[in-house]
């Protein structure tokens, strides 16, 4: 067996400790430090017994990481994640991959020219059941046509969530912190998504940033999507409740995204495929479950990430795919702020 990869962690807040746990637990992997300019973080990461340093040019100066995960704030990954690739260093970018399409097409340019890869964090795709949807949606065509999606993300999150300055702020806020995650799912099962109509709205938390949003999708071939989204009602209507991925929120069973074809819909996380017996809604209609594991997704992202930087492996999210939800999210903003049908900016990928 090859020795273990050093991975630096570039941002050690929420998700950074997140994967040092896993980089921890991972006997293909070791840490090779911690990089936060925040004190509180630094005694924190110190703590792990890991090399910690304030910036990430002391890091590079004195360890020889084989690869990188960026975990800073969202407006911040686009700086570090290019340093790491000029640097040679194979890099894990949280999603959202950037802010706006400006960081995103930097990144695919900086990827282009170092010839090094970046997985992009959007670890929901490492699910073994969102791969058995994607399955039955697009290769195995068990809804026929698809005519309409439907995600929600609504959710009560605790107001200590909003201590760190930047969550309130342009940059934060659920459409670029969580549609991320369901936005690049919908392109990931029904397919690339052509124009964008939205508003959002702070009524809830008053912060400059939005509380919550409502968006209709139009897709390439013609379904339609409607994705709504709050981080101010308590609800059981969130991947993050409905999946059980993450034991720290109470598991409900809830589908939060419902998919629907001329020949049957499907729901999920709990993947279920409703059909009706016979011609219509008077026939009767049941749901066959479809059982795929719940799985660590963080840390079968790793795994993958260990095989990217070994060269074994093409990013099962590389940067292009990554900046189009980028694309995306932009999109959804624009249109909220000008009242407008918006078309996703091309991300030059
Ligand atoms: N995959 C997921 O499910 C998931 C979950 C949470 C967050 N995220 C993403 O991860 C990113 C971080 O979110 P968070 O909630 O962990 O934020 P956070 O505020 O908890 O932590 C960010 C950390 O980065 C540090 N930092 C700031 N600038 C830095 C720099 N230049 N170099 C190194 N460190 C720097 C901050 O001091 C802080 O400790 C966001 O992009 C977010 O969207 C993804």
């Amino acid at each position: 067996m090859s020795a273990p990869l050093a991975i630096l962690v570039v941002g050690f807040g929420l998700i950074g400790r997140e994967h040092l746990a896993r980089i921890r637990a991972h006997p293909g992997a070791r840490a090779a430090g911690v990089v936060d300019p925040d004190p509180a973080a630094r005694a924190a990461a110190e703590a792990t017994g890991f090399p910690v340093f304030a910036d990430l040019d002391g890091a590079l100066a004195r360890t020889r990481p084989d690869a990188a995960i960026v975990a800073t704030p969202t407006p911040r990954h686009v700086e570090p994640a290019v340093r790491l690739l000029e640097a040679g260093v194979p890099v894990l970018v949280e999603k959202p991959l950037s802010a706006d399409v400006a960081g995103a097409r930097t990144l695919v340019a900086a990827v282009r020219r170092s010839g090094v890869p970046v997985l992009v964090g959007h670890h929901r795709r490492h699910q073994p059941f969102v791969q058995a949807a994607r399955r039955l949606v697009r290769e195995e065509g068990a809804l026929g046509r698809v005519l309409l999606a439907e995600a929600l993300f609504w959710v009560r999150k605790p107001d200590g969530y909003y201590a760190p300055d930047w969550r309130r702020r342009p940059g934060a806020g659920p459409v670029l912190t969580n549609l991320s995650h369901d936005l690049d799912l919908l392109r990931h099962l029904v397919g690339e998504i052509e124009e964008v109509r939205a508003a959002t709205a702070n009524l809830a938390r008053g912060f400059e940033v939005e509380d919550t949003a409502a968006v209709l999708l139009h897709f390439e071939g013609g379904a339609l999507g409607t994705v709504s989204a709050s981080d101010a009602v308590p609800a059981p209507w969130s991947w993050e409740l409905a999946s059980g991925e993450n034991p720290v929120y109470p598991k409900t069973d809830a589908a939060c995204y419902r998919i629907g074809g001329t020949e049957g819909a499907l729901e999920l996380p709990p993947l279920r495929l409703w059909r009706h017996a016979g011609d219509g809604w008077t026939t009767p209609i049941a749901a066959l479950h479809h059982h795929a594991p719940l799985t660590d997704a963080l840390a079968r992202q790793l795994d993958h990430f260990l095989a990217v930087a070994r060269g074994e492996a093409e990013p099962l999210v590389p940067v292009h795919d990554g900046a189009r939800t980028v694309a995306v999210l932009e999109a959804v903003l624009r249109a909220a702020g000008t009242g407008s049908p918006q078309t996703p900016p091309d991300v030059g990928a």
